[in-house]
């Protein structure tokens, strides 16, 4: 498909379906050294954050070869006091991550925010360890503040996409290969 329209605003072909396969076999190596050790009891826990990151957490775990478990969460963020801002809330994490590796998985992580946000709320749960994996990977010269362990794609262009899961306002998760916003 050459373009794509949603909600009036046309996108183009950005990152190619062979390219996402790629980057997501690169990713998953590196995810099965890391955890090469584990075993059924060791198990990392999988927290993959919808909607987003349905697609790429489907194609990501089919390459990996660890023994793992899988939880998916919902964020619901609304305004807190002023001192707590914004809060987020986490829907739907069904099972005890006390101990246990944890895995995040998220589609794209631009600022940072959710992502910090969800990472402190899990270490009160008092994991073993957090690592951060995520689709796309928007870096900013800016910040360095938040950790990302995992990422298929790394880009530097600020442009919003969707595709692969990603959406602009509900629309254009189900396109196969990744959009850019035309300029
Ligand atoms: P952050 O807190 O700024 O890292 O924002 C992360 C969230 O914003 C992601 O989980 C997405 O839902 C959304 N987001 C940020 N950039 C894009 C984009 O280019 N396309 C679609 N969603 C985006
Ligand atoms: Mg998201």
């Amino acid at each position: 498909m050459e373009r794509f329209n949603a909600w009036g605003k046309n996108f183009v072909p950005h990152i190619s379906k062979e390219t996402i396969e790629r980057s997501i076999k690169g990713c998953a190596a590196a995810m099965n050294e890391r955890y090469r050790d584990a075993t059924d009891e060791t198990a990392p826990i999988f927290v993959s954050i919808l909607n987003g990151a349905f697609v790429f957490t489907a194609d990501l775990l089919r390459e990996t070869t660890f023994p793992s478990v899988l939880s998916f969460i919902k964020l619901s963020s609304y305004e807190g006091s002023a001192s707590l801002g914004k809060v987020t809330e986490v829907i739907g994490l069904n099972m005890d991550i006390a101990g246990r590796d944890i895995i995040i998985i998220d589609d794209i992580i631009d600022s940072g925010l959710t992502m910090m946000g969800l990472k402190r709320q899990l270490l009160e749960m008092n994991p073993k360890s957090i690592a951060v994996a995520t689709f796309i990977h928007k870096k900013h010269s800016c910040d360095k503040s938040l950790m990302v362990d995992f990422a298929a794609i790394e880009t530097t262009e600020d442009s919003f996409v969707i595709g692969y899961g990603l959406d602009y306002d509900g629309i254009g998760r189900n396109l196969p290969s990744v959009y850019i916003l035309e300029e």
